[in-house]
This record gives structure tokens, sequence and C-alpha cells, in this order.
């Protein structure tokens, strides 16, 4: 022990002793095949210990049940069980002697790119608009004992508090404990809150007011129930994969409008001084392999990225965020390049905290931590839910083994303190240290009962006093007015032959095209229906209630109609407006009779009712519905097994068109889906005359529905991915891995800067329907572009600008040792995590194996040098301006795109070769009311960040000066009527 060396802070060099991961000799901590990784000399994993494989594959066996449900891969088999055990040993073991051979190839040579170190972390407190809360922050952190540290860097464990995370309090100092909670489309697991939209939904608006008001309304909420830290807004995935389970919880799959989309999340939601979680950092891409054990793999997944593709696709959201003020950043479960993301220094070190200046604190995915002092040494600045390796088992990687580590030196004293400096800062930053706004109390719910009464800890075992847990308190407000609106701006109409579209509530009365389709229906069936009701048909599951809302857990399955993806996305839903019941509200009886068919049954005549050769309107839902990978549902195992529709939704609909008014009628058909779909097999029915993708719509979903079928709201959503004519259109980019390719599963993202309309447009694929692409009731013309230049172009963003305020500087003495054993009288509650030690003197030191390159000084990046990178990225370089004119006959919104070509044929690096680009990337958008015959100018600001790409030579963003950007402006990707500007 003794003094830490603060000139080698960071460096290797200074006080060495074993790792908090190591020194517990009985844990199962140590992961055998982590062998080949340590080995990687850019790996910082800590060192295995190789006794316990076995042990742990026991222990995964015997993992607890977690409460939100577990994938139960053999669930409801019962006498065909012991085949289909056999088959599945039969393949396990196959699938194991590929897995030592892949094992043994990349135990040699990884799959390309490598993760290289960066150390040490840059400390917080570098922007000036942190300034205030960081000094306050220091006068807090410096009165801290070194438990209190550690108790604002840990999670008290899974279940430990009534939230889904709870750090511990440092009660001397007065800062409190943080209760964090999903997610990002409500407030999971409680009660009286809004089911607003999902992501995608919100995505498919292209509104950015409403993006804003979301992340305020969910933000409202979290604070009335006493949250502090919502996991919300999500931006990776970032679509890669069109099946990937999680995709819905984004915005869609385009880095320009998941920034926008996750940045106006998070001033809408920190607007409330809740601290906005942007999720999950990086490339997290797919549920297969997503975390180690779950998917019967020791390790993770590792998606392999090269640096360009990083910087322009995967952690470009992130760098809105950052830019945004974001007070969080979670890491993801996957490996990145052979390196977990919560332990990767590259990623959290260098991309997160040095290049995009990032302030706040980089918390763990739940048991996303895979190794301890590593971890500290990488970047990780707080871990959730606090246990370590396995779940619920009450060992921490950190809180007494981060103690531990601190005082036997393998953690520098002064990377404790920035971390617990970045928390409380953040705190201080969203204006948390008011009490009238945010009491000192616990949630007013739990997330693990219904009951009024229960425990606060109820993963631990100790006997505990029965307090109140739940108080039922309605936060809801007026948010269905929110989420309405987003749930109605999110639908994509797709088609609209004849413009059958919008229907009247009134039936025949206005109904253009139904009055000649009576003629038809009269010459079928033989009679003169001059008069009478218009006859609706309504079919399919997806129109009705089913189960209800929640009758799955973390909606885990697809019943009735889908509002929402499942996970720890999804939420218990207040009420859920369904379709039919808009419908059978709205519909005037005493002009329209309804038909109802609320299941995915072939339709048939009911005794007593209309003819389905009767019906003159026919309405027909379906659906695709994902989630998260820890559960199932038949053989969607988080992702989906491909792009049908599921429950023989495309057999409903080719039935009912062919049935309907005898193949004569009216089909309007209705998606709700967690991302594309195909069509190919319904799509050029000639009854099919209307297609509406209402997406993942929330608790308002029908009466959203409603408004824009009876044409109250004109449809102003377009989509925020490609639908394609097949999955192989996505390219081999596009395919969700769901069988491993090694003990180590490597996913090569080969296809780099080439995913969704990147890649169709690269290939000259036909879409069905393309990226941004969404009809209206009205039309819009375009003209009039204007390209008004700001700045002169140049390669390189201006030089690095240096500190204007300098981080906290603190002690770095390792403290007393005496300081972190548990106070006299503490009463222990089994399986909580605490920071205590029971005795120092097992206190080991020796030389500490620090990670290749530790001790190597990282140049600063000169892409950095602010929240969010370098100013001058964010200088606005051009501004580009159209004319929109509304020349339809209805008022409406419109959603001028704005996409640039970049010049083509310049040379880059140092190699000399040709700089390749996308054909066009979205780098605009806007949405702006215009009522019939007016018209308006819209404005695009394109920042130098905007107009450049990554130079991986030049380890910088570089605009091309040789030849002109092209600027298009239309109505989707490939809108052949667009504006072109040039500069
Ligand atoms: C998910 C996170 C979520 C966390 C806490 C994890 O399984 O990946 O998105 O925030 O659980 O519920």
């Amino acid at each position: 022990m003794g003094a830490h060396d603060p000139s080698k802070e960071g460096l290797l060099g200074g006080h060495s002793g074993r790792d908090a991961h190591d020194s517990d000799s009985d844990s199962d901590f140590d992961l055998d095949a982590t062998e080949p990784l340590d080995r990687d000399p850019f790996s910082t994993n800590s060192s295995p210990s190789k006794s316990q494989s076995a042990f742990l594959s026991n222990k995964a066996a015997q993992r607890p049940h977690r409460p939100w449900s577990v994938r139960r891969p053999l669930a409801g088999r019962s006498r065909c069980c012991v085949g289909v055990l056999a088959f599945i040993g039969v393949v396990w073991l196959l699938l194991a002697a590929g897995g030592a051979f892949v094992y043994k190839k990349y135990r040699d040579e990884p799959a390309y790119g490598r993760s290289p170190p960066w150390y040490p972390t840059p400390k917080g407190g570098i922007a000036s608009t942190w300034a205030g809360s960081y000094e306050k922050a220091a006068r807090m952190v410096a009165r801290m004992t070194l438990p209190e540290k550690v108790n604002v860097t840990t999670g008290t464990g899974w279940q430990m508090g009534l939230a889904v995370g709870t750090n511990a309090p440092a009660v001397h100092v007065g800062f409190p404990q943080l209760q964090l909670q999903d997610g990002p489309l409500g407030i999971r697991f409680a009660d009286n809150i809004t089911a607003f939209p999902a992501g995608i939904t919100v995505g498919a608006t292209w509104n950015r007011q409403l993006m804003y008001a979301r992340g305020k309304a969910h933000a409202i909420e979290a604070r009335a129930k006493g949250i502090n830290v919502l996991l919300g807004p999500c931006v990776g995935p970032l679509g890669r994969m069109p099946a990937g389970g999680r995709n819905w919880e984004g915005f869609g799959a385009d880095p320009y409008l998941q920034g926008v989309a996750g940045a106006e999340t998070v001033r809408g939601i920190q607007s409330e001084g809740v601290m906005a979680t942007i999720k999950h950092f990086v490339a997290n891409e797919q549920e297969h392999f997503r975390q180690p054990w779950e998917w019967g793999l020791p390790h993770a997944v590792s998606s392999n990225i090269d640096d360009r593709t990083l910087h322009e696709l995967y952690a470009w959201p992130f760098g809105d965020a950052v830019k945004a003020g974001v007070a969080s950043v979670m890491c993801s479960y996957n490996m990145v390049n052979n390196s977990y993301s919560c332990g990767n220094s590259k990623l959290l070190n260098g991309i997160l905290k040095d290049e995009l200046g990032f302030q706040g604190f980089v918390m763990s995915d739940w048991l996303a931590q895979r190794s301890g002092v590593s971890t500290a040494l990488a970047g990780l600045d707080m871990t959730m839910p606090g246990d370590g390796v396995g779940w619920a088992d009450g060992k921490s990687l950190w809180g007494s083994q981060l103690t531990r580590a601190v005082l036997n030196g393998s953690v520098p004293v002064g990377r404790l303190n920035d971390m617990a400096t970045r928390i409380v800062a953040s705190w201080y930053q969203l204006g948390q240290d008011d009490e009238k706004k945010f009491p000192r109390e616990p949630p007013n719910f739990s997330s693990w009962s219904n009951d009024r009464l229960g425990v606060m800890a109820p993963g631990s075992p100790s006997a505990q006093d029965q307090v109140e847990v739940n108080k039922f308190i309605d936060v809801q407000a007026n948010h269905s007015v929110i989420a309405r609106e987003v749930a109605a701006e999110g639908i994509v109409l797709l088609r609209n032959d004849n413009d059958l579209l919008p229907i009247s509530r009134q039936g025949f009365t206005d109904a253009k095209l139904l009055n000649s389709r009576r003629e038809i229906l009269a010459r079928v069936t033989g009679e003169d229906r001059k008069t009478g009701k218009l006859k609706v048909g309504v079919f399919g599951e997806d129109a009705g209630p089913g189960s209800g809302p929640n009758f799955c857990k973390d909606r885990g399955c697809n019943q009735g109609t889908l509002a929402s993806g499942w996970g720890s996305g999804a939420v218990e839903f207040p009420y859920l407006v369904t379709p039919v019941e808009a419908l059978r509200k709205q519909f005037n009886t005493s002009e329209v009779e309804l038909h109802e068919h609320l299941t995915n049954d072939s339709p048939t005549h009911k005794a007593g009712e209309a003819g389905l050769d009767e019906l003159e309107l026919c309405i027909v839902f379906a659906n695709a519905d994902s989630g998260e990978g820890f559960t199932k549902w038949g053989d969607v195992s988080g992702d989906r097994p491909d792009l049908n529709l599921q429950k023989g939704g495309d057999d409903l609909i080719v039935k009912v068109s062919a049935k309907c008014g005898a193949g004569y009628g009216d089909v309007v058909v209705v998606i709700h889906a967690v991302g594309p779909v195909l069509m190919e097999k319904w799509i050029d029915l000639p009854n099919v005359k209307a297609v509406v993708f209402a997406n993942l719509p929330g608790e308002e979903s029908g009466n959203a529905l409603a408004d824009v079928l009876f044409g109250d709201v004109n449809p102003s959503g377009h989509l925020p991915y490609t639908i394609g004519k097949s999955l192989e259109d996505y390219g081999p980019g596009g395919q969700v891995m769901y069988l491993p390719n090694g003990v180590v599963p490597q996913q090569d993202f080969g296809e780099g800067l080439y995913i969704d309309y990147r890649y169709f447009d690269k290939k000259n694929i036909s879409p069905r329907f393309e990226f941004g692409f969404g009809l209206s009731y009205t039309s819009f013309e375009l003209s009039d572009i204007k390209v008004e230049p700001k700045r002169s172009k140049s390669p390189l963003p201006k030089p690095r600008p240096s500190n204007v305020v300098e981080p906290p500087s603190y002690s770095t003495d390792i403290p007393d040792e005496k300081e972190a054993l548990f106070p006299a009288g503490f009463r222990v509650l089994e399986k909580y995590v605490y920071p205590y030690l029971e005795k120092t003197d097992d206190l080991v030191s020796g030389p500490y194996p620090y990670p290749d390159g530790y001790d190597k000084k990282q140049e600063l990046s000169g892409a950095g040098g602010g929240e969010g990178g370098n100013p001058d990225l964010w200088e606005v370089y051009v501004v580009v301006s159209v004319e929109v004119k509304n020349v339809g006959g209805r008022d409406g919104a419109v959603v001028p795109q704005l996409y640039l070509e970049y010049p083509t044929g310049g040379k880059g690096g140092e190699g000399g070769e040709v700089v390749d680009f996308p054909v066009r990337v979205l780098r605009g958008f806007d949405k702006e009311f215009v009522p019939k015959g007016g018209k308006t100018t819209i404005n695009f600001e394109l920042t130098r960040r905007d107009l450049s790409y990554w130079g991986v030579q030049e380890q910088n963003w570089v605009m091309p000066t040789w030849g002109e950007f092209v600027f298009k402006v239309g109505q989707s990707s490939r809108d052949g009527g667009a504006v072109e500007g040039r500069w």
C-alpha cells in the first residue's frame, strides 16, 4: 500500500496488485473461454483462471430465474421432448465440434479488425457547459469516503431496490441513491403510466417536435414516479439487419435519422431534469448471442467493424446524443472487434470520452460488464445492476472488489474519483439536487410487485419489514394526446389507388369509389342495392383485443393487436384502444354495417350475417412481432426468423381479397410491425387498393388509425427503413447470424457502409417501397432549390481547441484501509452488493498485469475538443432551401428530405486510393404543415460533419474538396421529382 504516484496515474508502473476480478479464487467470474481473447494484445479482458470452466457450465444451468422471464427454448414440449432433446444433443455436439475448429482458428487469427488499446480514461470536466456541475461535484466527491465513491458507481444487485437499477447513496455528503428505469417507450413495470408508441413509430413521423414532446412527457411521468435516470432512448441497434429483434426500440435504419430522433428525445427527457441514457453503445445489432450463456455459449458475439463504418454509421447517432448533453451512455452486451463493449478502451476512452467529449457517465447494460479492474481502466463508470457475471448471486465485479482494487493500487484512485465525479456532476447538471423536484425517496412503485405492501429488496432472502411499495399514483396527465399524435403521424400510407382513402364514417354519402362498387356488386349478386348501408368487414386477430394487451409477460408473445414489441423496452399497458373498437365507435351505424372476423382463420359466412361477397369494403389486419432475446415466442427468438407476416397474415390477406365482394370489394391492408415485412404475396392483387403501415402505435392504436382512415389526420409518416421484396435483397450484411460460427461468434460487418437503402442503391436493387417513402391525401411540389455556402470548403476541421476548463483534481493518495471496513453493527442483507470489506489483512499487492498498450500515451483526437466532437464539426457550412407547395385538395404535412451525393473520384489518405461513397445519404429532413394551396420554404443546415467522411489515415472527419456536392431534396430516397442543387 501507500501513496499512488499521481504522475503515473493510469500508466503502467503505479502501484500494482491483483485484479478485483481475480482476487476471489472461488468466484465463478472467470471464463475459461476468455483465454484466446486475453492473448489478443488488444483485448481488455482480465486474466482468467483456468480451473473453473466445468463449474461454470453447472452454474449456467443453475442460474436463478430472471423474474422478467428467461428464454426457455424447450418450454411447452412434453412427449416429443426426448426426441427433441436427442436431436438437439446431436446438433449441439456437431456445433461444438465446429466450434472447437473455429475456436482454434480465432485463437490464432481473429477475423479482422481488433480493438486497439486507448488509456488512460479522459477525465470529465472539460466542457464549459458542464463547468458549474463539475465544480459542485468536485466539492462533494472530495468529501466522500472510499466506500461512498464505490457506492455511487455500483448497483446494489438485481431486485435490491424498487427500480430495475439502483446504486447506493453517499449518505454523509448528501448524495442520494439513484433510481434507474426502462425504457424507451414508457415506464416499465409501472402502473398508471402512458404506453407511448415505440421508437420506430417515432422515427416514422419524421417530426422533430413530436420526438421532443414524447421524450418530455415520458420524463414528466418518470419524475412523478420517482425515477432519476431513464434507460432510453435507444439508437443501437441501428437496423443493419431488418430481422433484428430490437430494431423497433430505435428510430430507423439510418444514422442521421437515429441521431436526430435520439438527440431530440434526449433534449425532451432532460428538459424535465431526468437523466437520459443513450443505448446500446455499440453494434448490438442482433439478439442471437448478444450475451454469454443466454444462448448456450460462454461468450457474446463480436461485431467486427472497421473504423470508417463505426464512425459514419454505428457511433454517429451517439455523437448527436452527446452533443445534446446526454447524461449517460449504456454500453452494450456484445463485443466489438473481440473486446466486450463495456471493457473496450478504444470505444469508451478513445471514441466516447476523448473524441466525442462525453461528460456524463458510462453505465453497463445489465450484466454486460465482464471483468473488474479492466472495465474500470477501459472507461466504465457505473455497473448495473451490480451483480457480476451471474444474475442475482450478489457477487459483484465492483462493489467490495472495486474497494479492494483501489486499496491495492490496481485501479488508480484518480479513476475512481473520475467515475464518481462524472455521476455526481450529471446529477447536478440535471438539477436533481433540487429536492422539490427530486425528493430523496425511493420510487412510489415497485418493479417486482403489484401489491401495496412489499419489501424494499426482494432480491435478498433476508427477512425484511413490509412497507408501502406501490402507491398507484396516476402520472398520465394528458399524455395520451401526444401518444395519439405520434401514432397517427407515424402511420405510413404506402398505397392508395384511386384515392380509396380516406373513407367516410357516414358510409356511402361521400365515398366516391364505393358508389361504383355498389353497381358492380349489384351485378354480381343480382340485387339492386342503390340504397342501404355500406357493408364493411374487419378481418384479422390484429384488429382486436385478443386476451388483452398485458397477457404475456414483458409483452413476450404476439396475440391480439400488436402495439409494442417485447422485452425491457415494453411496458404494462394502462389500456389499449384496439382498431376494431375505434371503428365500431366511429362508423355511423345507421349508415354502415360492420362485420367482424377477429381471427386469422379463413373467413366464412356466418348465419344471419352479410355474406363476404356482399362486402363493399374489407379492412384486413396483419402483423409481425419481435423483441429482446431473453425470451422467445414460437420461432421468434428475439430476432425474427424471416420478414414474413406472422400468424398466417399473408394467407388471410389473400383470402379476404378473393372473397371480399366476390373479389370486387375494395381491400385496405393495415399492418402493425416491428420492421419491414414482405408484401409480395398480395401487393399486386387488383383489389388491394390501400396499404396502411401503422408500425407499433402504443395505447392509442385504434384512435390514431381511425384518425387517418377517416381523414381527420392527413397521413404524413414516411418509412424509416427500406421494404424489400425479399430478405436476400438486403445483402449478406442484412442477415442475422442464427447459428454460431465459433465459441466467440464472429460477425464481420463486411458490407461496411452499405446497409438498408445504401445497399439497395449500390446494387441497384428495386425495393418494394424505398426508405423515406410515404403518401399523403394531398400532393406537394418542390421547387426553387437554393444553395447558400456559409463557409469555405476545407479538408479538415480547425485544430482541436484546448480545454476551456480543467477537470477537478483530487488527492490521489490511496485511502486508509480502515475506511473500507464494514461499519460496526451494520445490518447486512444477504446478496446485497456492498462496498465494504470484512477485513483488510488479505489485500495483496504485486505486479498487476495491465493491458497491453496501457502505458502508451495516446494522442488526443483531432476530431475531439468539445461535447459531440470538435466544435467546427457542428458549424453550418452550407444552407440548402426549397419551396414546397401544397398542390392537392387537402391540408397536410410534408416531409422534404435532403439526400447528399458526395463528389466522386477524389483520392484520400496516404494510400491515395479513390474514396468510396454511398450513392446518397440522408443529411436533412423537416416536417411542415402546409394548407391546401399554400406554400412554404424549408431550410436545411448542413454541418461540417454532415459533409465529411471519416478519414482512416487522417483519423479525422474529412470534407472532400474535389468536385461538387449534389443535394437532392425529395419526398423519399428515390423520389423522381426531387429538386437538385450543387456546391
Ligand atoms: C437491456 C437494456 C435494459 C436493461 C435493464 C437489458 O437486458 O438490454 O436495454 O435497459 O436490461 O432492464
